[in-house]
Formats: C-alpha cells, structure tokens, sequence
C-alpha cells in the first residue's frame, strides 16, 4: 500500500507513472473520444458518456420539494452537458428523510419536481440543442441507521452493528419485517410518482449503508429480511417486482449499489470473510445478475460509507482522518469494481463513480475505463459541485481547466455534517463559502491528520 500523499500530479505522464509506482491497475488514456460516444440504454441513447452523480445539496424546502438553490444547482448541470443527470437521494417517507431539506417525493411535491425536470430539459434545449435530452435518474432513498428528518439523529437501523452503532442503546429496536413490507410500497409509489412526472429512471438506493444497502448486508437479522442472500435482497428484489408489476416498462429500474462497504463480516457487504479490507464481488456480481434477468438495464457502482470510511466512499486530499493508502489506490479500487461487474454482466450499462480526485486528469481515466471495457459511462460527483461545465469543456475543448476542478478538500461532505446546505466552497464561494463559515462557528475541526485505523 502507498502512503496517503495530496494531488501533486500535471500530466497524465504523471498519473501514469504513479500508477506504475503504487504497481496499480487503471485505465488511462491520452484519447478522450469515448467520452463523447452515446450510450444505448434500451430504446434510449443517452447523448454522451459522462454522467453526473447523484450529489444532494440538503437544500429543499421544509416540505421537501426542490428550492431554490436546487433549481440552481440543475440548471448549471443541464447547462454543463453530461449526458446523463442523477438526481440526488429523495426521500420516500418523512421519517426516512437524512436532514430536513432532504428532498421528499410524495403527491404533494410532485409539481416542484416536474418543475425542476422541465428546467432541466429546458435548459439543456437550449445549450445544446433539440437533440441532446439527458437521461435523468432520481435516486429514491430511505436514510435508515442515518435518517435525521428533524435535524437530530432518528436512526432506524436493519440490525446491530458494532461498527456502526455508536451509542445506541442495546435495546434500541430494529425496523419490523411488517415495517418493511410496507416501505416497498412508499418506493413503489414514490416511482409511480417519476413516472408520472416523466424522469427515465428510478435508483432504488442500496449504497453507502442506508437502510437498503444495510439490509444487504444483514446477515445477523432474524426473520424475512435477514440471514440468507435470498433474505438480504428481499427488499431490493420485492420493490423491482413490484415496479415492474405496476409499472411495466414505463419507467426503466436502476441502482446505485455499493460493491462493497469495507466493513468487516458478518456486518459488511462484498468483504472477504476473513478481511475486509479485500473485496469479495461474489454476492453483488450474483445480485446485478439477478437483476439483469428482471430487465435493469444499468447499475452504477460505488463502495464504502460516507461516516465510517469516507475515503473509501470518496477519495480525498483532507478529511476526517489519513487513510492508510493513497488516494489513487482508491480511485482504481472503485474503478476496479466497476469492471468486475461489468466484465461479469457485459449486457449491462455500468456507471462507474469516483474520479473527482483526478481533477484535470479525470478525463483520461474515464475515457480509459471506456475505451478498454472497464464501464459504459463515467460519473462525476464531487467534480459537478465545483465544475458543472466539466462535460461541455470536455465535449468542445477536449480538455478540463485545472483551475475550475474538485480539489477533494472535503469541504462539501463537511457542509453536510454541519447541517447546512452543501455545493463547492472553493470554486463556488459566493454562494457556498459563507454557509460552510456560518456552519463551522463554534465546533471542532472535522478535518484531522490522525491516521486511520479501522479501514
Ligand atoms: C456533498 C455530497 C453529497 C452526496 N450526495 C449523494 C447522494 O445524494 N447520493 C449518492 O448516492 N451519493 C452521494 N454522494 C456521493 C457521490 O455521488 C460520489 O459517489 C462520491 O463523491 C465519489 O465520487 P467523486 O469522486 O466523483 O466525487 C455525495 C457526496 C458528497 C461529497
């Protein structure tokens, strides 16, 4: 393993010969043109190959439709190009929701989130044309061991996890099968809802260990929901069914999905049994198989926990603490996983996720990663926050301008913590460099050079 060290790279000579050194695997290349390929998604093409991720700005209103600062903050990214736009985390149910401006999908919102599509549409008409329409996903979620609807901590957790659980106290209950029963037929309803509206896609959440992407890894819960990898994906599989049933083909299924969380078994997912710091694709090649076979036609891959080992999840120069790697290591770690799975199910589009880290390199990683089969699209998150045009200057300049680029300062992940809404606080300060001071006043620094120790 490398030692964690800032971004230092300039050219891709650079990033090529640090993925010599650190004796790594990924993809790059000098030739950025597959990022301009369409993508075929079923009856769809998506107008080019570079998605931007779901990234919430806990920035809706108290009710949970969009506001303001999200109509911003879509309208920069239809006017920046990417052929497909993920919508953030929506919430199905109140109680599910990860902070009182998470955006909130129930019949009462519905305008505001059909407004926000046609904003989209609208604008990304009129930058680029009748014929660029991007292909819009919205993340539907429920928070679970993370849920703070009233801004305090309301977790409602599949099952314990000494890992996770903090100071829970031993007899705090565990959501009910009957409970979650029900909760298949909020996310049902909720895309009835984005179809009505008329988004492409609905992500049925099952990353970075919210409720979903826990009970994938409930191997110590009792019941229906637990134990076997039948069980484990119950809640996943019963809600694609029932999409399917009530919905046919009017709206396409896809997921985020984490490949694996990095937490030790029997509490992780996609970890070796013996350590989890090694991978262990065996169940999420099974699972996107599965799915495959009920007619998703996508799947965009991601790993990790944004609380417990954030630079697994995102890759970064500064954050809680010094991870016991080198960024780069994380990036083709995720990179990685993409590949696994789409080499394992070659008829599926898979989404790969962070490369923010690279900042003006990102490109020849992403064209790479397409060019030699890793993945079919390429995501940007953090890179969106601080750079929404990245797609357009890709597109028409053939190249990324170092000086618009995510640093990976960790800032954006800290405005969340803090309760306050999140975007770029260093490319984007007029707007976000005031909230991220009003939100730090007073508390302890998040950012810490304390070295990892449990990942
Ligand atoms: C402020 C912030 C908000 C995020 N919100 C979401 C979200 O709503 N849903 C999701 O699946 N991932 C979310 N993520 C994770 C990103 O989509 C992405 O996976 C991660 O930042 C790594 O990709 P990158 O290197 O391109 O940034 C968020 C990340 C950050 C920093």
């Amino acid at each position: 393993m490398g030692m964690h060290e800032r971004f230092q790279l300039k050219s891709v000579e650079d990033l090529s010969d640090k993925i010599r050194a650190l004796g790594i695997h990924m993809p790059v290349s000098v030739d950025i043109d597959a990022l301009r390929q369409p993508v075929r998604l079923g009856d769809r093409v998506i107008p080019n190959s570079m998605a931007i991720q779901p990234m919430e700005g806990c920035d809706g209103t108290a009710a949970g439709e969009p506001d303001e600062l999200t109509f911003r903050r879509y309208r920069r990214f239809a006017s920046g190009g990417a052929g497909l736009i993920w919508i953030e985390a929506t919430a199905v149910v109140p109680e599910g929701r990860a902070n009182p401006r998470q955006l909130y999908l129930c019949r009462q919102n519905k305008d505001g989130f059909a407004r926000l599509l046609d904003t989209i549409m609208e604008i990304a008409k009129a930058h680029f044309g009748p014929d660029h329409r991007p292909y819009t996903v919205i993340q539907l979620t429920h928070s679970g061991r993370y849920s703070k609807p009233e801004g305090r901590p309301a977790p409602i957790i599949a099952a314990r996890n000494p890992y996770l659980d903090g100071n829970l106290p031993d007899d705090y209950p565990v959501i009910s099968d009957e409970q979650l029963k029900e909760l298949e037929d909020r996310f049902v309803e909720a895309a009835e809802l984005a179809s009505e509206i008329g988004f492409d896609a609905v992500d049925i959440k099952s990353c970075h260990r919210y409720l979903n992407s826990e009970l994938l890894s409930a191997f110590t819960r009792e019941g229906n929901y637990g134990g076997s990898f039948e069980n484990r994906t119950r809640f996943l599989i019963n809600i694609v069914d029932k999409i399917k049933q009530r919905l046919g083909d009017a709206i396409d299924v896809t997921l985020r999905l984490n490949g694996y969380d990095a937490i030790p078994y029997p509490y992780g997912w996609g970890v070796d049994k013996e350590d989890h710091r090694k991978p262990d694709l065996t169940e999420p090649i099974r699972l996107v198989k599965i799915l495959r076979d009920k007619g998703i036609k996508m799947v965009n891959i991601t790993c990790g926990n944004p609380y417990y080992n954030p630079h697994v999840n995102r890759p970064y120069d500064s954050g809680p603490y010094i991870p016991l790697e080198h960024p780069l290591e994380g990036v083709a770690r995720m990179l990685g996983f993409a590949k696994k799975i789409q080499d394992s199910v070659p008829d599926i589009v898979v989404l790969s996720s962070g490369l923010s880290w690279l900042r003006h390199l990102s490109p020849y990683a992403a064209a790479g990663g397409i060019k030699e089969g890793w993945f079919k699209i390429a995501g940007f998150g953090r890179m969106a926050f601080a750079y929404p045009d990245f797609a357009r200057d890709v597109l028409e300049k053939g190249a990324l301008d170092e000086k618009k680029c995510c640093i990976a300062c960790g800032k954006c992940s800290e405005i969340m913590r803090d309760g306050g809404k999140a975007g770029c606080v260093i490319r984007d300060a007029e707007v976000y460099a005031p909230i991220y001071k009003a939100g730090r006043e007073g508390k302890p620094p998040i950012q810490s050079n304390r070295l990892a120790e449990h990942v």
